[in-house]
């Protein structure tokens, strides 16, 4: 669904509306002055505004203004709080807005498949519906205060290896449950005024020219009527994208795409229509949020203290043995870990921010009422073994009554650009840890990373806090916590198996080739675990707090479930509510379902010994699931188990309800809503339908083989070759190092070099991690018009092996292309009236 054409494009020519298909520079698009219309600045990222000061250089070499650094997407995800997500979002809205940014490029919220995905800390959760509902209220927040949100990275964007050329192969099933919902929550609810596509090819085609994600499913079946913009550096065919709604470039190629797209409107390969309705779409965006006020001021003091807000909300409570927290005024605590004084408060790459004031755990504890006995640093965060180091902490932590652990991940463990390798917390952390509990220390372990970790060592601290990334008013917020003046409430957002090895995509992940096969299907995180019953670190959901409750009174109606909540506690608390949904055990079904899935939720604060009646409405999402085969949406008849409680784990059993008029219904049992299903059919069970499905039926994927997987997939051709021979336009940077020619191989060992030189420093090198993995093509498409198309296959010569015929056409190319591009910004800047020139 798009905008109708406006008037102002029928006045472009066919050059500029190709020219307004890609960016002016690394951040900006190209006004048009003489039709009145301005360049949008779009800027990162999700959890703080990083406007680069400078020029613009992608991945910061530059540094970028000061701007809060909230928690990160996976930390606010603990809260299951969609008030907080709402505020937080304002609150980037309003520091949008006031240092001059159009377009914030978030929220992220793509799936977490796997544990080890470098960006999980970016994104909300492995579960769709909690991921898409937070996600929305994002949205909203930013687009309240006149500043256009661009949730991505669209779709089924799961892992950093290869990110720019991988394959994501996912059956259809999967791929609209899993990776889609979220999606479809935020269009439906929070209408974006933008979509960035991911890097990645799903099955076949890159998400940006993929007619079924961006046409039929994002703008046709959702109704996004906003602008869609290429990840950066991800546009491939730019004609192919324009036609089929996706297609807007950034950063900027230049003017390299441009005869392109001219060429393919006078071949009729591109309809000029379609051009048409991008150009308005671009436009009906800058028409619908007014210029920033660009005033450079914003609440500094109240978004720091919404920041430490909503950290102390994300915080889980995942141990507390003898209720050793919260620590009473005067404790001697010892702090002890690098993190403490250094924390770890954000990951790597676009999204990192230059916060306006960050307070370590060290500077925090002089505002609480604990008495510090000092601080050792205890370990390094290279990982390497130093008993100095703990020999001072068990000196140090000898004269306190509680020892303050901070451990976690460091930088280079999550970062865009790289997957890790493991979920093992380095072994100098674990090692201290184990000597401070030999010597007989109370450790309360308080833990920095932004995605689940494996913690067999748990049983020798006595509490374990878990802060997630939570900004830069994390350390306070933690401290708040620690004393008790703010109840731990956040529930994981995540499962935490006790093992890699006990998750679905297990020896899976990330895929190494061209390829990545989603085999597991629907089974991610808890909707695995919980399928066979897998033995877990912590539950999907899980968390503690320093009150307890308990459920009662259960009610499944036709519109949803109630039940009452009691605080059996002795101290005010808040429960998040979970309601989860399953087919009942004993019914026939022809459809792959796992055995819970997220329903809904709410967050209820009650008093000590205090109840309420809680309330949580089934949804359309509550009971469908995607036919493939009719292409479409249903519900199958039949009876469906309702669970509620404050876990996936634990929530009981409190009712079964029967979905379709006609439905057997025995005693006790309710009829949904029929009103529901308003958008989709209800359908008779068809168990034929799962033959040859077996394990995909019983979630049991580790058995599924390639024949079973064949059978769910559907699309043989989803699978792409894994590319030998020359090296093309779609191999990576990286693929050099497999080049026929020596000076290839002598370049990619360099780069390989420096970026093994910049682990060692513990840095990420983001610029380098981005070129490893980018493919040839992006040379063009993020060189400013520094290099063409045709440039780049000159090089391609060189990298196989021509290097006289490759370098002699390379300079040729060179200076023609030159010419071009200046010839062709002037002729736009004459067309558009463009007096000024952007120059970031
Ligand atoms: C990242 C995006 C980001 C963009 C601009 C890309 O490399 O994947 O998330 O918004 O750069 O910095």
């Amino acid at each position: 669904m798009s905008p109708s054409t406006d008037e102002r494009v029928t006045k472009l020519s066919v050059f500029e509306k190709a020219a307004l298909q890609s960016g002016e520079n690394t951040w900006q698009t190209r006004p048009v002055e003489r039709l009145g219309v301005r360049s949008l600045f779009l800027s990162d990222g999700p959890h703080g505004i990083r406007k680069q000061a400078g020029t613009g250089d992608h991945l910061g070499l530059n540094a970028s203004l000061p701007s809060t650094c909230f928690p990160t997407a996976a930390t606010i995800a603990n809260s299951w709080d969609v008030g907080l997500a709402h505020q937080v979002g304002k609150a980037l809205g309003e520091e949008a807005s006031a240092l001059g940014v159009d377009v914030i490029l978030g929220p992220g919220l793509n799936i977490k498949r796997s544990p080890l995905g470098g960006r999980s800390f970016e994104y909300f959760s492995e579960d769709p519906y909690l991921s898409g509902k937070l996600a929305a209220q994002y949205v909203m927040g930013i687009q309240g205060e006149g500043v256009a949100a661009c949730p991505k990275h669209y779709a089924a964007n799961s892992q950093e290896t290869n990110r720019m050329t991988n394959n994501s192969v996912v059956d259809m099933q999967t791929l609209r449950e899993v990776y889609l919902t979220g999606f479809e929550i935020v269009v439906r609810e929070a209408k974006p005024l933008m979509f960035m596509t991911s890097y990645n090819l799903i099955n076949g085609t890159y998400t940006n020219q993929n007619a079924l994600l961006v046409k039929d499913i994002l703008r046709d079946e959702w109704g996004f009527d906003g602008a869609v913009v290429t990840d950066w550096g991800g546009g491939d065919q730019a004609p192919w994208a324009a036609e089929v709604g996706g297609g807007f470039e950034m950063p900027s190629p230049g003017f390299g795409s441009v005869p392109t797209l001219v060429q393919a409107v006078r071949q009729g390969s591109l309809s000029e229509r379609a051009l048409d309705e991008r150009v308005s779409e671009l436009f009906s965006v800058i028409d619908r949020i007014p210029k920033p006020e660009a005033s450079g001021h914003f609440d500094v003091e109240a978004h720091n203290e919404l920041a430490r807000e909503a950290a102390a909300q994300s915080v889980v409570l995942l141990r507390n043995e003898k209720s050793i927290l919260p620590l009473r005024s005067g404790t001697k605590v010892a702090l002890v870990g690098d993190f403490a004084e250094t924390p770890r408060y954000q990951g790597a790459g676009s999204s990192l921010v230059n916060p306006t004031r960050l307070v370590s755990a060290v500077t925090a504890v002089a505002e609480t009422d604990l008495e510090m006995v000092g601080y050792a640093r205890g370990f390094t965060r290279d990982g390497k073994p130093s008993q100095e180091l703990v020999d001072e902490a068990l000196k140090l932590t000898g004269t306190a009554d509680v020892t303050l652990l901070y451990m976690g991940l460091d930088e280079l463990s999550e970062t865009e650009g790289a997957d890790r390798s493991c979920m093992n917390v380095p072994d100098n952390q674990v090692r201290l840890l184990e000597a401070l509990a030999d010597a007989g220390r109370r450790v309360v372990v308080v833990f920095s990373a932004g995605s689940a970790t494996t913690m067999p060592w748990l049983d020798r601290c006595e509490a374990l806090v878990h802060g997630y990334l939570s900004g830069q008013a994390g350390a306070p917020a933690m401290f708040d916590v620690l004393t008790g003046a703010v109840n731990p409430s956040g529930r994981l957002a995540e499962t935490y198996p006790l093992a890699l090895e006990d998750t679905s995509t297990a020896g899976n992940f990330p895929a190494l080739g061209k390829n990545a096969e989603y085999r597991e299907g629907p089974y991610v995180g808890y909707r695995y675990t919980e399928s066979i019953n897998a033995p877990v670190l912590f539950p999907f959901g899980f968390g503690l707090g320093y009150a307890s409750f308990s459920y009662s009174d259960a009610e499944v109606g036709e519109r949803g479930i109630s039940v009452t909540v009691t605080n059996v506690g002795d101290r005010d608390g808040t429960e998040t509510v979970q309601v989860y949904v399953g087919r009942d055990q004993h019914e026939r079904t022809g459809i792959i379902r796992p055995a819970r899935t997220l329903a809904g939720f709410l967050k209820v604060t009650l008093k000590a010994g205090e109840s309420a009646r809680v309330s949580v409405a089934f949804d359309e999402y509550t009971f469908r699931h995607f036919c493939v085969n009719a292409g479409k949406w249903q519900v199958e008849a039949g009876l469906f188990e309702v669970f509620v409680g404050p876990n996936v784990r634990d929530a009981r059993s409190v009712g079964i309800c029967s979905v379709g008029e006609g439905t057997n219904t025995g005693e006790g049992v309710s009829v949904v809503d029929n009103a529901l299903f308003e958008r989709m059919s209800v359908v008779q069970p068809d168990p034929n339908s799962l033959l040859g499905l077996e394990n995909y039926a019983s979630g049991d994927v580790k058995k599924v083989d390639r024949d079973e997987w064949m059978r769910l997939l559907d699309n043989p051709s989803a699978l792409m070759p894994t590319p030998e021979g020359p090296l093309t336009i779609e191999s990576s940077l990286s693929d050099m190092a497999r080049a026929d020619s020596s000076l290839a191989r002598f370049v990619w060992r360099r780069m390989e070099g420096m970026l093994r030189k910049s682990e060692a420093k513990g840095v990420p090198d983001l610029n380098l991690l981005f070129l490893s993995s980018m493919p040839f093509r992006s040379i063009f498409k993020m060189s400013g018009g520094m290099a063409n198309e045709a440039m780049v296959e000159s090089i391609l010569l060189i990298v196989n092996g021509h290097f006289f015929r490759g370098t002699g056409q390379l300079i040729g190319r060179f200076f023609k292309n030159n010419r071009a591009q200046k010839r062709m910004r002037q002729e736009f800047a004459n067309l558009a009236g463009n007096q000024s020139q952007t120059n970031h």
